[in-house]
């Protein structure tokens, strides 16, 4: 298992993260299932989770995510650092998902976070979406503040082109972006956004990277993943994400888990080699 860093922040971590808002969202588990969860994952090697202040129910339960993720990395036994990267700018007003990019509610909610982490210093703070509303350049102005201030120590992109990127990076220094990156949506290598973090030696954290939270069953019902999964004996869900992490050297997929057997199942998948041949299959199969 070769680590991959986190843009150039010296922050080296396992090529596959976990993934908090299944833990968090409607449909949770409780509590201590989701703890057994973060532990499998980290167990298994993993040394990076993504999170967010709206991965939770509705406005009332901000946090709900940052605070399990906390509880969880201080109730493990073990001292091995982990890095925990967060969001701001979006709302869950009656639980639908809205953004505010906004200066003033960016740092309201670095702050919360800050609290909710129990933290002085985020290691990784991303904007979660650009706001039609707020004028981009705004948005990562705050986060430009926020570093300044020591509140943050590198910023992230979330659900960006690549025309964004290069505006932000005028602004300040962009450690990772953060898009939805899957065999089945494939905008993100499409449109250029992945070859463009690997010019620029930024992380691309893969979101959604088995489908989805909703949709990911479709791999277990894809003939040509299950036949390459059966030679290697690993599962469709592994397949999926050996396909991500042979595609560039900055991609990092985050898969969400809710069940301790997945997040020890997507830490596995580090470990397998795909063949050339099946790289190439996997290509062309659901372009
Ligand atoms: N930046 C954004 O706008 C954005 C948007 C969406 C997601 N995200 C981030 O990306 C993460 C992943 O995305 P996602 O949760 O939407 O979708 P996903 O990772 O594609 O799918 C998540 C679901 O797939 C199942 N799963 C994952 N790995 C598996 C495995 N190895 N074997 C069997 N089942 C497996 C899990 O089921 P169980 O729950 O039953 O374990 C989980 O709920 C999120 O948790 C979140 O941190 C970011």
């Amino acid at each position: 298992m070769i680590p991959r860093e986190l843009g150039k922040s010296g922050i080296w971590v396992y090529p596959i993260g976990l993934g908090g808002m299944p833990m968090s969202i409607q449909g949770r588990q409780g509590p201590g299932q989701s703890i057994r969860t973060i532990f499998a994952a980290l167990d298994a090697g993993i040394n990076f989770i993504d999170t967010a202040d709206v991965y939770c129910l509705d406005n009332s339960d901000i946090g709900h995510n940052e605070r399990l993720i906390v509880q969880g990395i201080r109730e493990w036994q073990e001292s091995r650092p982990v890095t925990v990267a967060t969001k701001g700018g979006m709302e869950r007003p009656n639980g639908a998902w809205t953004t505010n990019g906004s200066p003033e509610h960016l740092k309201a909610a670095c702050e919360a976070s800050l609290k909710a982490l129990d933290m002085d210093c985020i290691t990784l703070y991303q904007f979660h979406a650009p706001d039609d509303e707020v004028p981009f350049s705004d948005s990562v102005g705050a986060l430009r503040d926020l570093r300044q201030e020591g509140k943050i120590l590198h910023v992230g992109l979330s659900n960006v082109s690549v025309s964004e990127i290069r505006e932000a990076q005028k602004i300040v220094e962009i450690a990772s972006v953060q898009n939805e990156c899957n065999l089945y949506v494939r905008e993100a290598f499409d449109e250029g956004v992945v070859s463009y973090c690997e010019e620029q030696g930024i992380a691309f954290l893969a979101y959604s990277p088995v489908g989805g939270h909703r949709k990911h069953r479709r791999v277990l019902e894809d003939r040509l993943l299950r036949e390459i999964a059966q030679k290697h004996d690993v599962t469709p869900y592994q397949i999926a994400l050996a396909w991500l992490l042979a595609k560039s050297p900055v991609m990092i997929p985050i898969p969400g888990a809710s069940r301790p057997e997945n997040a020890r199942s997507s830490a596995e998948a580090v470990s397998i080699q795909l063949s050339a041949e099946e790289i190439a299959q996997i290509d062309a199969h659901t372009k």
